[in-house]
């Protein structure tokens, strides 16, 4: 089981203005081999992010993260930048081919900026905010993601 966090960035569900959707739709599409050990639902402040991104990997030590909202192009859209803030690698392939899978479905896919970086043992991935974005960029990612995370927990060499 692959110790798992899912964090939802959106101002108006953070204040109860929504139902967070999107988060809550990720453990279903994920399956079994993952497990929700936290699931916050937080407001687009770049500074809560990096705490809680930081407190997940070096204290909680989760093996995924996965964001979802903030990463478009609006005046409080800071998820990309909160996350490459606290990583240590990038690996843009993960975030390449999330857009280059969404592109084929919408034109708008250039809009996410999201990242997908790592912070030591942790897996940290970006996903845009509409359930259905989050369900069509998790869909071209997820048979890689156990391979990945084997590798960045130093399981398989
Ligand atoms: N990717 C997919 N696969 N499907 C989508 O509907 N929406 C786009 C983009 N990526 C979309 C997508 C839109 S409209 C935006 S503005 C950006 O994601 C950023 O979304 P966010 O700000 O909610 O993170």
């Amino acid at each position: 089981m692959y110790k798992t966090a899912v964090i939802t960035l959106s101002d108006r569900a953070a204040a109860g203005m929504y139902e967070d959707k999107s988060g809550m739709s990720i453990p279903e599409l994920l399956g079994k081999d993952f497990e929700i050990v936290r699931y916050k639902v937080l407001p687009d402040e770049y500074d809560v992010l990096r705490e809680e991104l930081i407190w997940l990997c070096d204290d909680m030590m989760v093996d995924l993260i996965l964001t979802t909202g903030g990463t478009g192009c609006s005046p409080r859209d800071i998820t990309p930048e909160a996350t490459v803030d606290i990583a240590e690698k990038n690996v843009p392939g993960i975030a390449e081919a999330m857009r280059a899978h969404s592109l084929s479905i919408t034109p708008r896919a250039m809009l996410s900026r999201g990242v997908s970086v790592i912070r030591k043992r942790t897996l940290i991935i970006n996903l845009p905010g509409s359930p259905k974005a989050v369900r069509e960029n998790l869909e071209c990612i997820i048979e890689a993601l156990p391979h990945a995370l084997e590798l960045i927990s130093g399981g398989k060499e």
